[in-house]
């Protein structure tokens, strides 16, 4: 296949958003116990976190942490998880069948970001719980001292306010599965309430009210639209929520699957715009992308549930193949490529749970394939994003009719343009010219690509480095060209 693009800092999106590179952090199977936390292990700090996954989660470059769920958090009472750690009750968490112990709550997880140099988003109960226990949460919080819930935080440990931005107004609750569902009216209603409570107490938060849990939700739209109508003026943020797997072996489809992220995020500017229109306002509302991911769902909605309520069992251990590692990277392009719009995202999850970073309980902790592809745009995207038009051939897809067989964008600042672009092909390497000459005599600094022959090779703890990135060696220079194997994730740098 032969593919071109141009590089040309002159056709800029928006900026690189750092909120991009959020993660999340639920309390969900192994992803805070024995995830983040792990009193014991050999690589324990003195607050019982693991230095393994603290190394890791900085190498990531992850930015935001959302926290403490997820479906968890719509049955979950803060005050919990604050105070002396042998005091604070167990509990049942419906969402995931297990016991909670309560071991991490607020306070440990806002020390954690401190040490992991991220920043902590807040999800709220608005599930099982409401606008009362929001605001306690918020001045618990955020409320420098003098009143009693602030008081209780210094006498807790944190004499410094947690300074939390921004604020998750509940969690998919258009979800017949979350804890507390609620049809659209009621959730905007509520959210509306909440957000302007909230911001009686600080109106400088950022809000996020709850979009839609995937864009084949049968509300998908309708949602967004009434959810907007009542809260228009008092949040900032739309969520949107995407998790892709391969179905029944169809690999084309699969490698495509930011196909659907665009159009999901298309839909819902459009409908966020339409109803700014009609209200009549020139607030714009963006979307905080904020649980995305490759997610096996199938196979866990047909695993038996289980009913002896075990604490921090192995849920949702993913193990991602490089096919995997490459539809990741089509989306995480597509999160950038939107970036005038979506100027928040996390990856569902950081550790564990369909997660970048795998940990044994005891042992070790290494990288999957998704790691990469994360970790080098974190790393890599700076300044302006840039429109690159590529011209490719296309492939039918039974999901998606004809898509374009390679996916790109770039990003342009002052230390340089970086080119992020996937090749889909299952089975044929793309040359892909770069038309270099608007950058002013730049040189290429690195080519890497993420490939290997088996489309469905793993990391494991005993070949943490199997999928990496690595020197691509078939460059041209002069004009530019660059050859893409099949089925890769390329990263290509100038100066
Ligand atoms: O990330 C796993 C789960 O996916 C989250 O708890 C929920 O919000 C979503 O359905």
């Amino acid at each position: 296949h032969q593919a071109k693009l141009t590089l040309d800092p002159a056709f800029t999106i928006a900026p690189v958003r750092r909120r991009t590179f959020g993660a999340f952090v639920e309390h969900l199977g192994r992803c805070v116990y024995t995830g983040i936390y792990e009193p014991g292990h050999p690589t324990a700090d003195d607050d019982g976190f693991r230095r393994d996954v603290l190394d890791l989660t900085r190498e990531l470059g992850v930015s935001t942490i959302r926290y403490p769920g997820g479906n968890f958090v719509s049955g979950y009472r803060w005050e919990d998880g604050i105070g002396p750690v042998a005091e604070r009750p167990r509990r049942l968490d419906l969402a995931w069948q297990s016991t909670e112990t309560n071991e991490v709550g607020v306070d440990e997880f806002v020390r954690w970001c401190r040490k992991a140099g991220v920043e902590p988003m807040m999800a709220l109960n608005l599930g099982t719980r409401g606008i009362a226990e929001a605001l306690d949460l918020l001045e618990y919080c955020n409320h420098p001292s003098g009143t009693t819930l602030s008081d209780l935080r210094v006498v807790n440990g944190s004499k410094e306010p947690h300074g939390i931005r921004m604020w998750c107004l509940g969690n998919e609750m258009d979800g017949p599965w979350q804890t507390g569902h609620k049809t659209a009216h009621e959730y905007g209603r509520l959210a509306a309430e909440t957000a302007r409570a909230m911001r009686m107490v600080d109106p400088t938060l950022e809000l996020v009210a709850c979009g839609s849990s995937g864009s084949s939700m049968p509300t998908f739209g309708a949602w967004e639209a009434t959810v907007l109508e009542e809260t228009y003026d008092v949040v900032d943020y739309i969520s949107c929520h995407a998790y892709y797997e391969e179905h029944d072996g169809d690999l084309g489809s699969f490698l495509a699957c930011s196909t659907d992220m665009e159009y999901f995020i298309r839909s819902v500017v459009a409908t966020a715009d339409h109803v700014g229109a009609r209200l009549k306002s020139r607030k714009k509302i963006d979307i905080s992308f904020d649980e995305w991911n490759i997610w096996y769902l199938s196979r866990h909605q047909a695993a038996e549930r289980r009913t002896d309520w075990p604490i921090a069992p192995p849920l949702l251990e993913d193990r991602y193949h490089l096919a995997d590692a490459v539809a990741f990277g089509g989306l995480l392009i597509t999160l950038l490529r939107n970036s005038d719009r979506v100027t928040a995202a996390s990856l569902a999850q950081l550790v564990n749970v369909i997660a970048p970073i795998m940990t044994e309980t005891g042992g070790r902790a290494w990288r999957q394939t998704t790691f990469h592809p994360f970790a080098q745009a974190s790393r890599l995207a700076a300044g302006e994003v840039l429109r690159v038009e590529p011209t490719a051939p296309t492939y039918e897809t039974k999901a998606y009719g004809e898509v374009p067989v390679i996916d790109a964008v770039a990003t342009h600042g002052e230390d340089g343009t970086t080119l992020f672009v996937v090749n889909r092909s299952a089975d044929q390497p793309v040359s892909l010219d770069i038309d270099t000459r608007a950058l002013g005599g730049a040189r290429l600094v690195e080519a890497t690509t993420l490939t290997d022959p088996d489309v469905y090779a793993r990391n494991t703890a005993d070949d943490p480095d199997r999928i990496a990135p690595r020197p691509n060696p078939d460059v041209e220079h002069d004009p530019l060209r660059v050859l893409l194997p099949p089925v890769s994730w390329n990263v290509i740098r100038l100066a």
